[in-house]
């Protein structure tokens, strides 16, 4: 098992720069998540660190080497892709033991490795099979387990989940949050999902435009986000931002306001610091969304346990739960303790 220390990191393609200059430290045995909107840099850094890329300038280490010239196959390193890339004329058994075969591993250590990969993955009944005779979910997990066998000081993965349905997507991903668990592997994981990010990081990577705008835990993210873009990149439906002249308090303010939708709470007239008619209402049975748009023209989502029984077109009035507002410089839009 290893870390991943990545210095001052460059990339530009052709004349073109992608990442301007990238400082993290993953630490042995965690579970890190890039999360971004898409063309961030995700998948670059990713590849730099797999050695699928070349880093232009700075340092990434795998443990305590520098492996900036080091062979992918050499770097410990073992990645997920969004597509499978499984060998259709292979069986399961020989897609998963492929790569230890091109390494001279003798047949019987490939054996033992394949099969105690295929029960953890629960796949044993189907290493006879062809993947084109497998569902998406479980050519997924026979990626997963090509992974596993080769018994890497790192695991990477690239947005892994993004070919799967919806249901699929959830019990995958708490299949590869197992995994961790039970491996305690560093793993570094891609996607474009705050949700993923949220339930599977211990620590995030938020990436804009190849920089990272913030690094932390899931829950530092959500409460304490360094900016605007962060915080309305975690947190789902998005926190809502409102103008000085959209609030109703007295007191003045020169900066952004941010109050996350499950943190409205229907009030008095007089004790409101928003106010919006009523757009819409999406029920979802646990909870309710209403859409609003101010007087100011400003529109914003709060989260009901119960739809309010006022009409479309009506003035509702919120306040906000206590020590959840934020605020953000209106210029840099950075977050300001006030
Ligand atoms: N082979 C390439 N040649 C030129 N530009 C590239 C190449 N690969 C990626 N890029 C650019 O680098 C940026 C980051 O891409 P990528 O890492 O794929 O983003 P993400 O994975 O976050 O969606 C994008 O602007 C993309 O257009
Ligand atoms: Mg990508």
């Amino acid at each position: 098992m290893a870390g991943v220390t990545i210095n001052s990191v460059r990339k530009s393609y052709t004349d073109v720069e992608v990442m301007h200059g990238i400082d993290l430290q993953i630490n042995d045995g965690e579970f890190v998540v890039f999360v971004g909107p898409s063309g961030c840099g995700k998948s670059t850094l990713l590849r730099m660190i797999a050695g699928l890329e070349e880093v232009t300038s700075g340092t990434v280490s795998i443990g305590e080497q520098v492996v900036n010239h080091v062979a992918p196959s050499k770097r410990g390193v073992a990645m997920v892709f969004q597509t499978y890339a499984l060998y259709p004329h292979m069986s399961v058994y020989k897609n998963m033991g492929f790569g230890l075969k091109q390494q001279k591993t003798p047949k019987a250590e490939i054996d033992e490795r394949v099969r105690a990969a295929a029960e953890i993955l629960q796949i044993t009944d189907y290493l006879d099979r062809s993947p084109k005779n497998l569902s998406g979910g479980q050519r997924q997990r026979v990626a997963i387990g090509r992974a596993i066998v080769r018994d890497p000081e790192v695991f990477l993965f690239d947005e892994p989940l993004s070919n799967l349905d919806a249901s699929l997507r959830v019990q995958t991903r708490l299949e590869i949050a197992r995994l961790h668990e039970r491996l305690g592997t560093t793993m570094i994981y891609v996607t474009h999902d705050q949700v993923e990010a949220m339930t599977l990081a211990d620590k995030i990577v938020v990436l804009r435009a190849g920089v990272i705008e913030q690094v932390g835990s899931p829950i530092e993210l959500y409460t304490n986000p360094a900016n605007q873009f962060v915080a309305s990149f975690i947190g789902s439906p998005k926190m809502n931002f409102f103008t000085p002249d959209d609030l109703l308090t007295n007191v003045p303010t020169v900066h952004i306001t941010g109050i996350r939708p499950e943190h409205l709470i229907l009030s008095a007239e007089d004790k409101a610091v928003v106010s919006g008619k009523l757009e819409l209402i999406e029920q979802l049975g646990e909870y309710a969304l209403a859409y609003l748009i101010s007087d100011t023209g400003t529109e914003f989502t709060v989260k009901m346990e119960v739809p309010p029984s006022t009409s479309i077109g009506e003035m509702l009035y919120f306040s906000a739960k206590p020590k959840t507002t934020h605020h953000f410089d209106t210029e840099t839009s950075v977050r300001v303790l006030s």
